[in-house]
């Protein structure tokens, strides 16, 4: 086990930005940089025993300021959408930024992604960053001070360990946004990967992508993988959900949730063997296709083009603080917000 920390480059204001890798006596390696908190890659062994790096990512500092759409980062205060861009709290009116289409707030608006982290080595496997986000930054009241603990143990799994609390009553929503590709990045796209997804529920959006409240059975539908299924085989086939969100981009509701870790979801990449697993305390997954990638050069150059990349951001489900019928992630002030998610590789 070892950590290590290199310069990754410079914020225009001159700040450094470094890289963390964590790597464990197989090989495998986790690469966490202090701008945004973020996962830059991991190294994972495929069916034939070679490294590959399987997240989507950047080089520089530049390229994740000015090209992301959220590669690897955390992203809080509040993650996914909150429709109409704003929250009411105690009767209080709070206006977030607009910054989909100008009318809702989507993962905060990067308001934790962009910003640098503090780091700190906190074992021979793990490296902790915090931030602390001024009150009213993004519009979201409060001074929040936000953790995000990375931990790579020895059977390869990837422990994300979230921990924030605020000095006013505010919505706390945390996850990573890593895009994976199983057969590495820069192998195609990710249509051929065999995903399931322990949710017999998902919920469904509106144009804007707003949850129309509720959820709806996958029983019969695109949406039901609680068996393997590869990811291309229904992506584009008719229905109003999927034409909607111009293939999958949704919330599921995990089986089960009880706030104990569990496992969410597994995937295994078609043409490298790579398998990863995916618990969480949370109650929902974002599973989301990488529709929206629109070939952006990131890592060596490879551009990341449509569904190059998924992602499985777990997380409280999206506009919560419009839904009183979904788990509550409204914490009062002073009360601890922890979440963990756990990514295992294997082959
Ligand atoms: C959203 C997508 C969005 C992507 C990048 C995902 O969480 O669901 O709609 O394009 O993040 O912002």
């Amino acid at each position: 086990m070892s950590v290590s920390r290199e310069g990754f480059g410079f914020m225009p204001d001159g700040t450094e930005v470094y890289k963390y890798v964590i790597e464990n006596m197989n090989g495998c390696s986790a690469h966490v940089l202090t701008l945004g908190a973020t996962l830059q890659s991991v190294y994972a062994e495929d069916a034939a025993g070679e490294l590959r790096d399987v997240v989507l990512g950047f080089d520089t500092v530049e390229d994740y300021l000015t090209k992301s759409n959220y590669q690897g980062a955390t992203v809080g205060p509040y993650c996914n959408r909150i429709g109409g861009a704003s929250v009411d709290i105690n009767g209080k009116h709070y206006e977030l930024t607009a910054n989909e289409k100008g009318v809702t707030n989507l993962h905060a608006a990067g308001e934790f992604s962009y910003r640098v982290w503090r780091a700190t080595v906190v074992d021979a496997d793990a490296v902790e960053f915090d931030y602390v986000s001024p009150d009213g930054e993004g519009g979201f009241p409060g001074e929040t001070k936000a953790k995000a603990l990375f931990r790579l143990d020895a059977q390869n799994r990837l422990h994300i360990v979230y921990s924030a609390v605020s000095d006013r009553d505010t919505y706390l929503n945390m996850t990573n946004h890593a895009y994976f590709n199983l057969n590495g990045f820069g192998s195609g796209d990710i249509l051929g990967h065999e995903l399931c997804l322990n949710a017999d529920a998902f919920t469904p959006v509106d144009a804007l992508s707003i949850p129309l409240g509720g959820s709806r059975d996958v029983t019969g539908t695109p949406f039901d993988f609680r068996t393997p299924q590869a990811i291309g085989a229904r992506i584009d086939c008719a229905d109003e959900q999927l034409e909607m969100t111009g293939g999958y981009d949704h919330n599921f509701c995990i089986a089960g949730w009880d706030g104990t870790l569990r496992q969410c979801a597994s995937a295994k990449g078609d043409l490298s063997g790579i398998k990863m697993n995916v618990y969480t305390t949370l109650p929902g997954v974002q599973f989301y296709a990488g529709n929206f990638l629109h070939g952006a050069e990131g890592k060596h150059g490879v551009p990341m083009t449509k569904r190059t990349g998924f992602c499985l951001e777990t997380q409280y489900y999206p506009d919560t603080p419009h839904r009183p019928e979904f788990p509550s992630c409204l914490f009062s002030a002073g009360e601890a917000y922890s979440a963990e998610t756990v990514f295992e590789f294997s082959k």
